[in-house]
């Protein structure tokens, strides 16, 4: 029997993936999540201390395992290359007195950068070897299993793999958009009889992903802390601005649908220029005229990469991966603008979905015959990192009242009872989700009615910028009723327009555009969080929770039942729920 080990491997968002010998997704989770460490950068994705019990869990002894990584050996060579043309000398611009210090970072920085990329890539691996040698030692010379090969996928299609095989489609063209591959930063394949084959790949430097990060620099955050989801949230609050369009035009040109940068001088030239209009009192607040400009540029740069995965490979489904599939905003839009009919965005696609993409592609190279998941394993479930321990809570029972375990339905009756009037509740459930996104089982959770429920939250518990939005959990049967050309969105994929006569009805999860990230949640996917929005819904009449993430800000989702406490115990969380069992602080009636 073999199984396969998946290992995302790049600067940031590390994360593994254990793969049955049938293509079943036996678990995934970033490293960001166990290490509470957000984003986890640098940071190889199996650690040894960790992969033994992994394994143990998911892995049957005897079996043969093959270590799959999803960076190729390219990338080398094309920096040397691409050094030798002059083509990366960005990094000029560090000379400049602002957070562009860190981002266009310069030569000696970018040289220990990609020296750390490459350690850890050279890392990744050990950590299950040496979990397996342990094992060797610890159970009489027969170690669980046996590693059958390491095997190094590009980016891109690792991307792809992932995107394309846990799609509910058997034949779908893939956009996979990001910072950069080895070679490139976009591309395009395609799924055929179940096989992927790459149609178009992008090379050099030019990278919408990076064009993006430069603004994120440039209004007033911090690329490398990921704060891109900031624009997107900011971009809506700003006023086009021909001036401020016309300098981000000269950072870059189009040849032949290339994405060329300009060359450093006027990079420089242009982003002093845009800085030189930049308010002074911009605060956290950030730079909304900017941030609307840079999220139509990017809308700009998809459409015509879109149209370029419509020219080379027409279909009805278009499925987009990498880190611009995360821009949820240009993704609610993306139909009506391009001869595609359906879309699927995974729920993981930056780099952490690579995991599974390479698990995969080492699959498909060992069975020519498997052509993607079973059918009823797709789409792909979100669901599956680590569950959460509730022996904490139930040690905390013996001297707190307020801990109780009230079964499945108490606690959903609870929950939403303390969620109609107002209250903040955690919500832990099952399998943690794979991907940025909270969706219902590390979820923090609010009524959508207030127009104060925003304010409340970030005052208590969440502790970020005004300006960015909460995103709504809907019953996917109510969906129709609530949201203009209705799309299932099961993963917070996509934004779509609010109809305008319930917007007064759910202030705290519309956002200043009228717009809505939303979930539809269903009992098929999660049966939980359906029934407890269908029990918050006979109480208020309104199908919809505020939903977002369980963390603070700063932090990745949490990892454990401590975790859950110590943000219930610190913030303004009126409840925490893990499984069977509520924490609440106001004492039991
Ligand atoms: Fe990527």
């Amino acid at each position: 029997m073999r199984y396969y080990l998946g290992l995302a491997t790049t600067f940031h968002d590390p994360a593994l993936a254990l793969v049955g010998p049938d293509g079943a997704v036996l678990f995934a989770e970033a490293a960001e999540r166990f290490l509470q460490y957000k984003r986890a950068p640098n940071c190889e994705p199996d650690p040894g201390t960790r992969m033994g019990g992994l394994l143990q869990e998911h892995v049957p002894a005897g079996a043969e395992l093959v270590i799959a990584s999803s960076w190729g050996g390219q990338f080398a060579d094309f920096l040397k290359g691409q050094a030798a043309s002059g083509a990366f000398d960005l990094p000029a611009l560090a000379a400049h007195p602002s957070t562009l210090n860190r981002s266009f970072v310069p030569e000696r920085a970018e040289r220990i950068f990609i020296a750390d990329l490459h350690a850890m890539q050279a890392r990744a691996g050990n950590g299950t070897i040496l979990a397996l040698d342990n094992e060797t030692r610890g159970f009489g010379g027969r170690p669980r299993a046996t590693i059958a090969g390491q095997r190094r996928y590009t980016h891109h299609l690792a991307h792809a793999a992932y995107a394309l095989w846990g799609s509910p489609f058997s034949e779908a063209t893939a956009l996979v958009v990001d910072g950069m591959g080895e070679t490139g930063s976009a591309a395009i394949f395609r799924l055929r009889d179940g096989r992927i084959e790459e149609v178009r790949r992008h090379r050099g430097r030019g990278s919408v992903g990076f064009l993006y990060g430069l603004v994120t620099d440039l209004a007033g955050f911090d690329q490398i802390k990921g704060e891109e989801w900031k624009i997107m949230g900011l971009a809506p609050y700003g006023r086009s601005d021909p001036v401020l369009m016309d300098l981000l035009r000269r950072l870059y040109s189009l040849e032949d649908g290339r994405l060329r940068f300009a060359d450093s001088a006027t990079v420089q030239t242009v982003a002093a220029a845009v800085l030189a209009r930049r308010p002074t009192d911009l605060g956290e607040q950030g730079w909304a005229d900017l941030a609307r400009c840079g999220q139509d540029i990017f809308s700009e740069l998809m459409d015509g990469l879109v149209a370029e995965a419509w020219a080379l490979a027409p279909g009805e489904n278009l499925v987009i991966a990498g880190g611009c599939g995360l821009n949820s905003s240009y993704n609610g839009r993306v139909l009506a603008r391009s001869g595609f009919r359906r879309l699927h965005v995974p729920s993981a696609p930056a780099d952490d979905g690579n995991a599974i993409g390479a698990a995969w592609l080492a699959l498909a190279e060992d069975r020519p015959d498997w052509t993607g998941p079973k059918a009823e394993a797709r789409p792909l479930t979100p669901y599956l990192g680590s569950i959460v321990s509730t022996e904490p809570l139930a040690r905390m029972a013996a001297w707190e009242p307020r801990a109780r375990c009230l079964g499945y339905e108490g606690v959903t009756r609870a929950a939403a009872t303390i969620l109609a009037e107002g209250g903040l509740v955690g919500w832990v459930q099952g399998r943690a989700e794979f991907g940025p996104r909270a969706l219902g089982n590390r979820s923090i959770l609010a009524d959508p009615r207030p127009a104060h429920a925003k304010d409340a939250l970030n005052a208590k518990v969440k502790y970020r910028e005004a300006f960015r939005p909460f995103a709504p959990s809907i019953l996917a049967e109510a969906g129709p009723d609530w949201f203009e050309d209705y799309a299932d969105s099961p993963y917070m994929e996509r934004t779509l327009v609010w109809r305008a006569a319930v917007r007064d009805r759910v202030p705290a999860v519309v956002h200043a555009d009228g717009t809505g990230r939303l979930q539809s949640v269903t009992r098929e996917r999660n049966p939980r969080y359906a029934a407890l929005i269908a029990a918050f819904a006979d109480l208020s009449g309104v199908p919809i929770l505020l939903n977002t993430s369980f963390n603070v800000m700063g932090k990745p989702i949490l990892h454990t039942a401590e975790d859950a406490i110590l943000m219930f115990t610190t913030t303004g969380l009126d409840a925490v729920v893990v499984e069977d069992w509520i924490l609440t602080k106001a004492p039991p009636a």
